[in-house]
């Protein structure tokens, strides 16, 4: 995408307007992508100041802030919980259906983080590239395969938005849990697209932040507030989006994005309640058979429910038109 061309989707909107609560930085803060130069390519960090009269120039231009050597396993949830191993596992188990099914051999896990998934998919005889732009997060990644002797996959570094790759690559490409955390997702979402043959397929996984229970916890805590006179609650609760996250998103936002580059062929709601502390007790205390059988129930629903989900699960083809760039 050109620099400067950001589509209505993925411009932050002005605090105030009714969509605006789906960014966690206004516009003052918002980190924008104006290091891109035409033709999708990233100056990297600390290029581009060359002094005198282009400082000058630059002064004025929003600097793209980002830790290249960023890992990320303090923020990363693991499954602590009977709930959150169960969301998990449904999240991974989707995304990679998704992305291997009909037979896909070129794969391309982006923004592949830690790699496990890239490793899982190669371990079932897939070719898969985890595109990855945390060096340090690519480093663990690699000393992983090595020590549990598992299947190699090809590392690359790259950001989501600039992908080092021919047009039509891949059969598949997935991106799990990550879109959040993307500077310029719709410039990502179009470069996924670009890279995937058109009769392919890409696959996006992202967390829900308007699901039952955020509202619920939301709407509990604003009665306790407002109502009842209490604090508010101490630390963040999961409804707020982390420090870390570019965009909230929820299910409107995600079609909308998606749609922009995609042909929009399935979307898959998982799981119903996570996040509620009450609800993780109550399914912690049940016995195995219960709990599965009641998680299960919970995540029918939200199959048929995405908008209250907890986790989205969206899938389509490429649509080439819109994803030329200038
Ligand atoms: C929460 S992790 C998810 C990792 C992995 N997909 C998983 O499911 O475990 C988010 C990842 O996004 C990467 N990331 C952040 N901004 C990115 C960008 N603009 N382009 C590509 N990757 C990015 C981070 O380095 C991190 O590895």
């Amino acid at each position: 995408m050109v620099e400067g061309a950001q589509s209505a989707a993925e411009r932050p909107r002005a605090r105030g307007s009714p969509s605006s609560e789906r960014f966690r930085h206004p516009p003052g803060e918002y980190r924008t992508d104006s290091r891109v130069r035409p033709g999708g390519r990233r100056q990297g960090a600390g290029e581009g100041r060359t002094g005198g009269a282009s400082d000058t120039l630059l002064a004025s231009a929003p600097m793209r802030v980002v830790d290249l050597d960023r890992d990320m396993r303090d923020v990363i949830p693991t499954g602590t919980s009977r709930d959150s191993e169960f969301l998990f596992d449904r999240m991974t188990d989707c995304t990679l259906g998704a992305a291997s099914a009909g037979g896909a051999r070129r794969i391309l896990d982006v923004a592949s983080g830690f790699g496990q998934d890239a490793r899982a998919l190669a371990g079932e005889g897939a070719f898969v590239v985890a595109a990855e732009p945390s060096a340090r997060m690519s480093a663990l990644a690699r000393m992983q395969e090595v020590e549990s002797d598992t299947a190699r996959t090809e590392h690359v570094r790259a950001w989501g938005d600039a992908l080092p790759f021919a047009d039509g690559s891949f059969d598949a490409v997935f991106c799990k849990g990550a879109l959040d955390h993307f500077d310029t997702p719709l410039a990502a979402i179009g470069e996924m697209a670009r890279v995937t043959r058109s009769d392919g397929r890409v696959v996006l996984a992202i967390a829900n932040f308007d699901s039952l229970s955020c509202r619920v916890a939301r709407g509990v805590d604003a009665v306790r507030q407002d109502w009842l006179g209490r604090p508010p609650p101490r630390g963040r609760r999961h409804y707020d989006v982390p420090h870390d996250h570019f965009t909230r998103y929820e299910l409107g936002l995600m079609r909308e994005q998606a749609s922009a580059h995609l042909t929009v062929e399935a979307v898959r709601g998982l799981s119903l309640a996570w996040g509620l502390p009450a609800w993780s007790r109550a399914v912690s205390r049940l016995p195995q058979f219960a709990a599965r059988a009641t998680l299960e129930t919970f995540d029918r629903v939200a199959r048929v429910l995405p908008a209250l989900a907890d986790v989205v699960v969206l899938w389509g083809r490429p649509r080439r038109a819109a994803t030329t760039s200038a």
